[in-house]
């Protein structure tokens, strides 16, 4: 090879390389342009469009649909916030509804509780819960098997 061969053998590396150099920079400017466009492509876990602080409203939201309280799915009735202010901070609302009780059981399930889960004093607003409960969520008698009348015992042998 001689000198000039030597000459455009390098100038032909080099304009490979400039070539190179322009995709990756186009690349590049494509990324940032996109990314400027949609900033929330490169977010994980984050929608575009979701409202900032949305689950903040969610939390806070009180509404009552066909006398149920949409966030909690307690029934709406007197004492219904005192319930959800003290009944839903350790556990969901779920384990309460989905039991029923007399005033006495849900008097006891509390004492248990505050025996042996924290459970804080309720002071006065215990009486207002107490009767939510035991209004709302009162043992359904219908539900059990009526009581065996009229039967014919017969010996076995
Ligand atoms: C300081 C935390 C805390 C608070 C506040 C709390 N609980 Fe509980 N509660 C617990 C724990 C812990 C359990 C046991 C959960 C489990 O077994 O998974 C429980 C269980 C229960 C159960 C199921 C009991 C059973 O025998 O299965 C009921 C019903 C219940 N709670 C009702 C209430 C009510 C009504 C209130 C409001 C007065 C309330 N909880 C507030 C901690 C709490």
């Amino acid at each position: 090879m001689n000198q000039q061969e030597k000459y455009f053998e390098a100038v032909a590396q080099i304009r490979k390389l400039m070539l190179r150099l322009i995709v990756v920079f186009l690349i590049m400017i494509a990324v940032i342009v996109h990314s400027l466009l949609a900033p929330d492509v490169f977010v994980l876990g984050n929608s575009p469009h979701e409202e900032p602080y949305a689950w903040v409203e969610e939390a806070m939201d009180d509404r009552i649909e066909n006398g149920i309280h949409v966030r909690t799915g307690f029934v709406s009735d007197t004492g219904l916030m005192t319930v959800v202010a003290n009944c839903t901070n350790c556990h969901s609302a779920k384990l309460v509804t989905q039991n029923r009780m007399s005033k006495e059981r849900w008097r006891a399930t509390i004492r248990w509780m505050q025996e042996t889960q924290n459970l804080w004093d309720l002071g006065d607003k215990e009486a207002i819960i107490l009767e939510y409960l035991a209004s709302n969520y009162a043992p359904i008698q219908k539900g059990r098997r009526q009581n065996l009348e009229k039967i014919e015992w017969y010996v076995l042998e």
